[in-house]
């Protein structure tokens, strides 16, 4: 089970590298807009250089910006050859159209990283077609069984019993997925992203995500505790009553 870092963020990256427990980074066109403008190749340029610099051969994901099909396999090999770095993942979003792509770049020996994934049928498929990571949008996958938003949709949905309320349970659809992944033997691994708190992430690693993607600022939530602050401040309390 390994942990990645949710942000495009250069100074956020650099802060979690530093303290070496991620094994990742993902990033996606979003991520990237929240960053001060600049040009899409330097800035992740510069997180190839701090992957390269504190943890050389980390994963890192970057998320083609396109739904066509050939401007998708364009920008995956020009990724490819403008970043030259081994673990580039290419995020390419789960489609019938992006099925194709993902084959031909996994037979090309790119790794696909398939993206937007939210149920276990899309993220089944994606594997097939030989994506080496399915990205199951956590939080998303809850929020869709209750945003009154897609009513219709969801209605539509049960109605054609293409979804049911087990499809918006993400530890179900994580859990599902992980296991017929194993069964199939595929070599194809869960991240688990869009963590909006501990309990996701503590829940999605019980469900069998290989990965989860964290945002950091979730990071300090996860390593702090009322009763550690409390235990230390004895510790320290009792020495120094002790020494006077
Ligand atoms: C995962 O790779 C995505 O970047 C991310 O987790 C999306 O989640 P969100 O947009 O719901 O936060």
């Amino acid at each position: 089970m390994k942990i990645f870092v949710d942000t495009a963020n250069l100074q956020e990256i650099e802060e979690t590298l530093k303290r070496g427990f991620i094994q990742g980074v993902t990033t996606n066109p979003s991520l990237l807009a929240k960053e001060p403008k600049s040009k899409f190749e330097e800035h992740i340029s510069k997180i190839v250089e701090l992957l390269k610099k504190y943890q050389d051969g980390a994963h890192l994901s970057v998320e083609v910006f396109s739904q066509d099909p050939k401007e998708i396999l364009k920008q995956a090999k020009y990724f490819k050859q403008t970043f030259q770095y081994d673990s580039l993942s290419i995020k390419v979003q789960v489609g019938w159209n992006e099925l194709e792509v993902i084959k031909e770049l996994s037979e090309n020996g790119i790794s696909v990283n398939c993206t937007a994934c939210m149920n276990v049928t899309q993220a089944m498929m994606a594997a097939w077609a030989g994506a080496k990571y399915v990205s199951l949008f956590w939080g998303r996958i809850r929020d869709g069984g209750s945003d009154e938003k897609f009513k219709n949709e969801r209605d539509m949905a049960f109605k054609n019993k293409s979804l049911d309320n087990d499809d918006f349970d993400p530890a179900k659809v994580v859990r599902r997925t992980r296991q017929l992944i194993d069964q199939t033997g595929l070599n194809a691994e869960i991240i688990a992203g869009s963590m909006r708190g501990v309990l996701d992430i503590r829940d999605a690693v019980l469900a069998g995500a290989h990965i989860v993607t964290v945002p950091p600022k979730l990071f300090k939530d996860m390593i702090s505790h009322f009763k550690t602050d409390e235990v230390i401040r004895q510790f320290l309390t009792d020495f120094d009553n002790w020494l006077k």
